[in-house]
């Protein structure tokens, strides 16, 4: 006896009058008098049941001893609904029950299991496998299950093979700090959980696999942020005998690819910036060009009137904000508010609307006359009705705002359509970036990526001028991917190492390993990987990669439904020889 032979998303007037049985979860009842309406509900969707009391008064009685969430199993006919519902794909059917088996009660559930939840955070956390029966939530899982499919499809028509790497392993230098794991058996020694199976990869192709793909877990002990998570999962790929157009080709069609299978929407182009200019004309690395509002640099008509605000400023850039001269006070003293909160930084806001009979008005009118004002006009290319938002300070930490201004702008005036994608490479990174604190050199990417060929003399006198062939995805404002074209040389990744402060010492003792593979054959290969839950949370609209893990961690990095990070028995510790007083 088979426990159902459809499920609560399928029936509709085609099976009326026909006999079936349905399982699953009790959503609703509603008692009306002689008649008990129950709705059942499994992943698939929702079906109506009908309990008559004049049909069959046993089962009438046995409807009203159900619950919420009670697991189900019921045998009936498809009938006609005397009210149809529209908005449900089973509104025009109920089933009359002849049979009724309470497979298993339920608690009352902490919070309602219904698309707007009564529920806070910490507690669907905590009750992760109720929350987890919510449509919006199992909405997110079976997108994500598509995506890692469609993946899988598309890679393997394109000849890659799926290859598994280790865990336990020794630290890869992505940039985050490891996850370790002692070893019993080695006391006193640690793994590490990969933050990436970059080193592993890199040795796959000195191996000849010259397609390699994995949907991978990668581990990295971070600061929590909403689209970070310690473990999160990537598309790692890596490629033989190939150049930055072979892997940008390749990824691309890729991205399309996941984006018409799971929302049926065709991408013609993935346009190409160079870092340098994404940061001028977006204030990111990662831009969101589904809408304009390129940032304008304000400095040549800005300095050496006297203001002293600008004129000790490096840099005055501006948004312009199209018909806001509209704008309120109020919407302004909202933005200057925003501008100033600690994540942002900014010490205020200086605004100018440009009024449609050409005289403009500005929060600095003490200071700049008309004539100037409407040089800000010319330069920024606004048109009168339009008003120009400017902030000006030392230029990393103002242009990262304005760039964090724009989005925020676009956010208000509803520019970020959720049914747009617009991936984009960034690329032309640096290879190093200098960091002020350690006043040491910092790979952008990771220490495994190549130069420009032609930049590799001013490795010697100049490295902060060198290239990397490095490139990132960037899609509706979130870097979904990054890779780059790899060293495959020993000595020149000895260079590399050296210029990253490791001594050969250092580099030979922790990757010593890759460098002795590279004198075996290695051959130029490079790659990239993807955020797997980056990129469904994306293609969905929404910020926060939590709801597209099926178990993820909190804001603190804990799991509360299993609660730990927690403590381990003393035997244990002994085991492992590890004293903690
Ligand atoms: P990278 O460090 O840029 O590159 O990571 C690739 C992509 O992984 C995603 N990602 C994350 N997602 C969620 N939580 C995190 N903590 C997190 N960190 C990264 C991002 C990112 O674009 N080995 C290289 C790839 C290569 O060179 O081939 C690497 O890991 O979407």
């Amino acid at each position: 006896m088979s426990y159902r032979t459809v499920n609560n998303g399928e029936l509709n007037k085609s099976y009326l009058n026909k006999v079936v049985k349905l399982c699953g979860w009790v959503q609703k009842i509603r008692n009306l008098g002689g008649m008990t309406f129950v709705d059942i509900r499994d992943r698939y969707g929702i079906t109506q049941l009908v309990f008559n009391v004049d049909k069959n008064p046993t089962l009438f009685e046995e409807a009203r001893k159900l619950g919420r969430e009670y697991v189900i199993k019921v045998e009936g006919t498809v009938i006609l609904r005397n009210s149809i519902n529209r908005k449900m794909p089973t509104g025009e059917i109920e089933v009359e029950v002849n049979y009724l088996s309470i497979l298993n009660k339920s608690k009352t559930p902490p919070f309602t299991i219904e698309n707007e939840t009564d529920g806070g955070d910490d507690l669907r956390m905590k009750y992760r496998y109720l929350d987890l029966r919510r449509e919006p939530i199992q909405n997110n899982i079976i997108l994500r299950s598509e995506v890692a499919f469609h993946t899988r499809n598309y890679l393997r028509t394109q000849g890659f093979l799926e290859i598994e790497t280790p865990f336990l392993i020794k630290s890869t230098p992505e940039g985050a700090r490891d996850f370790v794991v002692p070893s019993r058996l080695n006391k006193g020694s640690f793994y590490a959980l990969p933050q990436s199976p970059q080193t592993f990869k890199q040795l796959l192709m000195v191996s000849g696999y010259d397609k390699y793909y994995q949907i991978v877990k990668c581990f990295r002990d971070e600061d929590f942020r909403a689209d970070r998570q310690p473990e999160f999962t990537q598309i790692d790929c890596e490629m033989s005998f190939v150049e930055i157009e072979d892997i940008l080709n390749m990824f691309e069609n890729l991205i399309k690819e996941i984006i018409y299978k799971v929302k049926g929407v065709k991408i013609d182009k993935v346009p190409r910036i160079k870092y340098s200019e994404s940061i001028r004309d977006y204030g990111t690395d990662k831009p969101d060009i589904r809408f304009e509002m390129k940032v304008k640099h304000l400095n040549s008509v800005c300095k050496g009137k006297g203001f002293n605000l600008f004129d000790s400023s490096e840099t005055i850039v501006g948004i312009v904000v199209p018909g806001g001269a509209e704008f309120s006070r109020k919407q302004i003293d909202s933005l200057t508010d925003w501008i100033k909160k600690p994540q942002i930084g900014c010490s205020g806001m200086i605004f100018c609307k440009f009024n449609t009979e050409g005289r403009h008005k500005s929060s600095v009118d003490k200071f700049f006359n008309n004539e100037q004002l409407e040089s800000w006009r010319s330069e920024s290319g606004a048109n009168n009705g339009d008003m120009i938002l400017i902030l000006a300070g030392d230029e990393k930490s103002t242009i990262n705002a304005i760039g964090l201004l724009r989005i925020e702008l676009a956010e208000r005036l509803k520019l970020r359509d959720p049914n747009l994608f617009k991936p984009v490479w960034i690329t032309d990174f640096p290879l190093f970036e200098f960091d002020e604190k350690s006043k040491k050199y910092h790979a952008m990417h990771h220490p495994f990526t190549s130069p420009n060929d032609d930049d590799v003399e001013l490795l010697k006198n100049d490295p902060l001028k060198v290239k990397a062939k490095a490139y990132d995805m960037a899609l509706n404002g979130t870097e979904i991917g990054g890779g780059s074209i790899r060293i495959f040389n020993k000595g020149l990744q000895n260079e590399v190492f050296n210029l990253l402060g490791f001594s050969d010492v250092e580099a030979n003792e922790k990757f010593g390993f890759l460098m002795e593979a590279f004198e075996y054959g290695a051959p130029p290969h490079g790659g990239i990987a993807f955020g797997l839950d980056r990129l469904c949370a994306v293609i969905s609209g929404s910020d926060s990669i939590r709801d597209f893990i099926p178990f993820p961690k909190n804001n603190s990095g804990k799991d509360i439904m299993l609660d730990t990070p927690s403590k381990i028995d003393d035997d244990q510790l002994k085991d492992l020889g590890i004293n903690i007083d």
